[in-house]
């Protein structure tokens, strides 16, 4: 089973994800946490300019680095861990791209969706959760020491969180 939970910035995806992770620990279930930018040695590299990069990063170019690294995840580590049985669970995936480069930066969403499909040989999740939150309190939780995302406008934010809410209404 593939599991991945999306939400926006500090909506309590983490939190929500320990809890299953401490879980899946007690009960000796065999599984792999893993996320999405940096679940590989060379998704380590694309989340760190993804992140932390100070000069500008085209909406496009932010695209693409998104879906590298998820390309290489799914093929690396996501697949060979479903083929050998092993419930993978995921901090954000597809849904991600089309919330934060589609919805909120403005990308064309049938497009994201077509090269989600090529990155990830159309490996769906079997179960999403969404965390929802108002964007006041989110980015109230984020505090000061933000990443390049976490300090986008807040009207960013908003367009982020309406557009995981459309996505859910879709699926
Ligand atoms: P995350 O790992 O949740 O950050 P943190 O460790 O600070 O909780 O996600 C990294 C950021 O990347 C987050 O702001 C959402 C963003 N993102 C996208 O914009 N597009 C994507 O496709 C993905 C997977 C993440």
């Amino acid at each position: 089973m593939f599991i991945t939970f999306e939400g926006a910035d500090g909506s309590g995806k983490s939190t929500q994800m320990n809890l299953l992770k401490n879980y899946f620990d007690k009960h000796n279930v065999n599984y792999i946490f893993t996320r999405d930018p940096g679940g590989t040695e060379l998704g380590a590299l694309l989340r760190n300019i993804l992140l932390n990069y100070e000069g500008n990063i085209f909406p496009t170019c932010e695209l693409f680095l998104y879906l590298a690294d998820r390309a290489q995840h799914v093929d690396e580590k996501i697949i060979p861990a479903l083929k050998e049985g092993k419930i993978v669970l995921c901090d954000r995936y597809i849904d991600s791209t089309a919330a934060y480069q589609g919805y909120a930066r403005g990308l064309d969403i049938n497009q994201i969706k077509l090269l989600n499909d090529i990155a990830t040989h159309f490996l769906c999740p079997d179960v999403t959760f969404l965390f929802d939150i108002d964007t006041d309190v989110a980015m109230k939780r984020l505090g000061g020491n933000r990443d390049r995302l976490e300090s986008e406008t807040k009207e960013f934010h908003q367009k982020v969180r309406q557009g995981y809410l459309e996505i859910a209404a879709n699926n």
